[in-house]
């Protein structure tokens, strides 16, 4: 039975076998910044290759892009993240803890679950903070005036003083689909409905950082942009909550894990039509379930803004790119004309297409890969920690052990060795108790270890021992590679 664990056993486990480090740790580390070890790079790239698997490569009506972290600074404009990608935060004047006002409690529940709300910078600042407790001392009432806090990091652009522009890392990989809209219809003989993913790093300078790679100020996100004709959006709405839903599911993640929740009106962005989460229920935070993924209908919102901010150029020159000064032009008269329509060549009708959006967190599925895998057990009289990965997303698919480094054993597991990690990536092991050995891949969620002894010299056999079921059984040598082919699937 897999039992309901600290979060602090998965981290120190995180930390001992190699999957994730804090950043820059000899210098004291980061805040909410963290580094993949040899494991968890392996295990975050098993994660990103499902997804491209599941969301790209299976399918015929989705291509992939990889954009560039820096953009042209209008897209932010023309996005909306310039004027309103900002948290609201007060300090709490008895202990100077900054929060975000919409994470603060108001003595019965925290609302930590909310992810990034846009606000209306300006209007947004009139809140009632009396009845509300501080996280950090649990005063009541003693914040200061909320104050906007922009998410986006900022960077300057060019050599020289004078003529260095501002730019911003992303803070969502969306925005480089939109803006490429029109090159990958002319490009790929697309028609619609088809979709454009991307896999990539994103940057938020986030206010409320907490629950180790949970919420991160940089962290990766694979987000899929499905564009379809206006009054189609619903159903194709329906078909990624399910898709994206069972892609968890199809993974290992424990149904009982795993729900949707519909945004609240409030949170609802005023372009979108719908929007739902799929939450996960981490151990850790006040309720527990915390978004793991967004799917928004987001109209023709975003294609839209971005015709507005082709018509708008001129005054961003005008103004010397500095995007507070600069209003963006309403829409011409012929907007679904402009570069990001789409003209439908058998209804011969021109529109702007409407965008469903399937928005997910690679270090947050990875977490959550993490903790649904973490089991404890008992072997033997002894308590063994173990990770039940899926074998697609398990690091290291074999481990290749002789039982003792002797009398040619080591020779005939490294010739295996070598045969299977062209294929499959394996790791060979000659040191320690074979019991050892084994408690160590179980740590690392290696679904099945080889172990080559004195009877494989006589028959040509070696023990394969199955990870969940701690089975061993005796197979031929040159059948390794078929069985492991077969298991895992690949
Ligand atoms: N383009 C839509 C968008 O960016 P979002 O809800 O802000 O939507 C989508 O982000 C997903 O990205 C989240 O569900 C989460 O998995 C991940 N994400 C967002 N901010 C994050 C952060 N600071 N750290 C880790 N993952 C984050």
């Amino acid at each position: 039975m897999a039992k309901l664990t600290r979060l602090d056993d998965i981290v120190s486990l995180c930390k001992r076998r190699g999957f994730i480090f804090q950043l820059s740790e000899i210098y004291g580390g980061l805040a909410a910044c963290y580094d993949y070890g040899p494991l968890g790079v392996e295990l975050k790239r098993n994660v990103r290759a499902a997804w491209w698997k599941a969301v790209v490569q299976t399918r015929d009506d989705v291509l992939g892009l990889d954009c560039a972290i820096l953009m042209h600074p209008m897209v932010w404009k023309a996005s909306g993240h310039a004027d309103k990608f900002a948290d609201l935060v007060t300090v709490c004047t008895q202990c100077n803890t900054r929060t975000r006002v919409d994470h603060l409690a108001d003595g019965s529940a925290a609302q930590e679950h909310i992810e990034h709300v846009d606000i209306d910078i300006e209007a947004g600042k009139e809140h009632n903070l009396s009845n509300k407790v501080c996280p950090a001392c649990g005063a009541v009432g003693q914040f200061t005036k909320p104050m906007a806090f922009r998410l986006m990091f900022e960077t300057q652009m060019g050599a020289n003083a004078d003529d260095t522009m501002k730019v911003f890392l992303r803070p969502e990989t969306a925005q480089g689909i939109f803006v490429n809209f029109r090159n990958v219809l002319d490009s790929s003989r697309v028609k619609i409905p088809f979709g454009i993913a991307q896999i990539g790093k994103s940057f938020r300078n986030e206010v409320t950082t907490k629950a180790f790679i949970f919420r991160t100020r940089e962290f990766e996100q694979a987000e899929l942009e499905f564009f379809c004709k206006p009054g189609t959006d619903e159903e194709w709405y329906a078909h990624w909550k399910e898709q994206r839903f069972n892609w968890y599911l199809n993974l290992g993640i424990k149904k009982e894990n795993l729900r949707f929740r519909d945004h609240e009106p409030d949170e609802l962005a005023h372009y979108a039509k719908a929007c739902v989460d799929v939450e996960y229920k981490f151990p850790f935070g006040s309720g527990d379930w915390q978004e793991l993924e967004g799917i928004a209908n987001r109209t023709d919102f975003d294609l839209r803004q971005h015709q507005r901010g082709i018509r708008t150029m001129n005054d961003w020159y005008a103004q010397k790119g500095d995007l507070s000064k600069i209003t963006l032009r309403e829409e011409a008269e012929d907007y679904f004309k402009g570069p990001l329509s789409y003209f439908d060549e058998e209804t011969r009708q021109r529109y702007i297409p409407y965008v469903i959006e399937p928005s997910a967190g690679v270090d947050r599925s990875t977490l959550a890969f993490l903790v649904d895998a973490y089991d404890e057990d008992e072997v033997n009289g002894e308590t063994r920690n173990v990770l039940r990965f899926h074998p697609h997303l398990a690091p290291i698919k074999a481990a290749i052990f002789p039982l003792v480094k002797k009398d040619g054993l080591p020779e005939i597991a490294r010739n295996l060795y070598n045969d299977l990690k062209t294929q499959f990536q394996c790791f060979y092991d000659e040191k320690g108790a074979i019991g050892r050995r084994y408690r160590r891949q179980d740590e690392a969620g290696t679904p099945y270890c080889m172990t080559i002894d004195g009877q494989t010299k006589e028959d040509g056999t070696v023990t394969v021992r199955d990870r969940d079921s701690l089975q061993q059984t005796r197979m031929p040598l040159d059948q390794v590679k078929n069985f492991l082919r077969d298991k895992l699937e690949l």
